[in-house]
């Protein structure tokens, strides 16, 4: 199978799995599953379950498995990307090529699925399917929390709105990128070998790798947003500079970061083939994804 059809196969395992997971119920908090499902369910590109269901296939983890923790990474994105979108943070009205949530619905709607996404996607990681070992799952509920909290997505957003009233370097700016973004998509990494009883090199190998790809898909986030068509990202562009933001490309241009970029692709696919060999393939065809993708 090519990339695009393993992240088209992926992409509707997560959406069958949101579906009947977040069943609307016959009482008014229906409004509320309602938009955690508009947010969620057929849009949005799917790369972390990708990320998490390419891992996994290095140790040959069963893909009910891996489609189940990508789910979960999957609803902690999306609520980041519902409260980055509310006017108190980024103020944007377009997202996954439809009205962001906040318009769609209502802010405090929007608020509240946010919530219960991140909460949703905890309580997913309990399930016995995705292992019979209680310690493995505690294991992935704890990396999630850190990734995902003040130590690495919530945390890099806070730096990130500071960055629109403070000048930050090249160094502020990279760590922004792998807390906002690279943490999460490490996490999708290691994932896979946790799920797969990888040695502590073999997760360390596929953190770093994580790292990598997830900082350049954060600058090339930040090159679409000043080159990609609204079209085929699916949000609105140019609204970095608007909002003043500090990132590569307003600091150092487009050629600057598109080097950076490659770089890091080219970096993390030599260092992961030397631990895997063929095995990364899958991994692989995602980072090249990274460097080309328009959308
Ligand atoms: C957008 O993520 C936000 C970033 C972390 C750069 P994606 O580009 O993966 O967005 P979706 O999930 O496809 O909508
Ligand atoms: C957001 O970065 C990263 C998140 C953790 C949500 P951006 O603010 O650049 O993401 P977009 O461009 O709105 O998707
Ligand atoms: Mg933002
Ligand atoms: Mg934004
Ligand atoms: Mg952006």
């Amino acid at each position: 199978m090519t990339f695009s059809d393993d992240l088209k196969f992926i992409a509707n395992k997560v959406d069958k799995l949101l579906e009947e997971r977040f069943k609307v119920p016959n009482s008014p908090e229906s409004r509320l599953v309602n938009a955690m499902r508009y947010s969620s369910i057929g849009s949005g590109k799917k790369i972390r379950p990708y990320i998490v269901f390419a891992s996994s296939s290095i140790f040959d983890v069963p893909l009910n498995q891996s489609v189940l923790v990508g789910a979960s990474i999957e609803m902690v994105h999306t609520f980041s990307l519902i409260h980055d979108d509310l006017p108190c943070m980024d103020n944007d009205e377009i997202r996954r090529g439809k009205p962001s949530l906040h318009i769609e619905f209502d802010e405090a709607t929007a608020t509240l699925a946010g919530n219960s996404l991140l909460i949703e996607a905890f309580k997913l990681l309990t399930s016995n399917i995705i292992n019979e070992e209680a310690k493995i799952r505690i294991r992935l509920i704890d990396r999630l929390s850190e990734v995902s909290g003040y130590r690495g997505m919530c945390g890099g957003q806070m730096i990130d709105l500071l960055s629109q009233s403070n000048n930050f370097e090249k160094s502020e700016i990279l760590r922004i990128n792998s807390m906002k973004t690279a943490a999460i998509l490490s996490f999708c990494c290691e994932a896979g070998g946790i799920l797969g009883g990888a040695s502590n090199y073999e997760c360390n190998a596929l953190k770093d790798f994580g790292l990598d790809i997830g900082l350049a898909f954060q600058i090339i986030d930040d090159i679409l947003d000043v080159e990609g068509e609204e079209k085929k990202i699916g949000k609105k562009v140019n609204k970095d500079i608007d909002l003043g933001k500090k990132n590569l490309v307003s600091n150092y241009g487009l050629k600057f970061s598109k080097n950076e970029a490659k770089k890091l692709i080219d970096q993390a696919n030599k260092n992961l083939e030397c631990v895997f060999g063929v095995k990364s393939e899958k991994l692989q065809s995602l980072a090249k994804f990274i460097i080309l993708r328009d959308r």
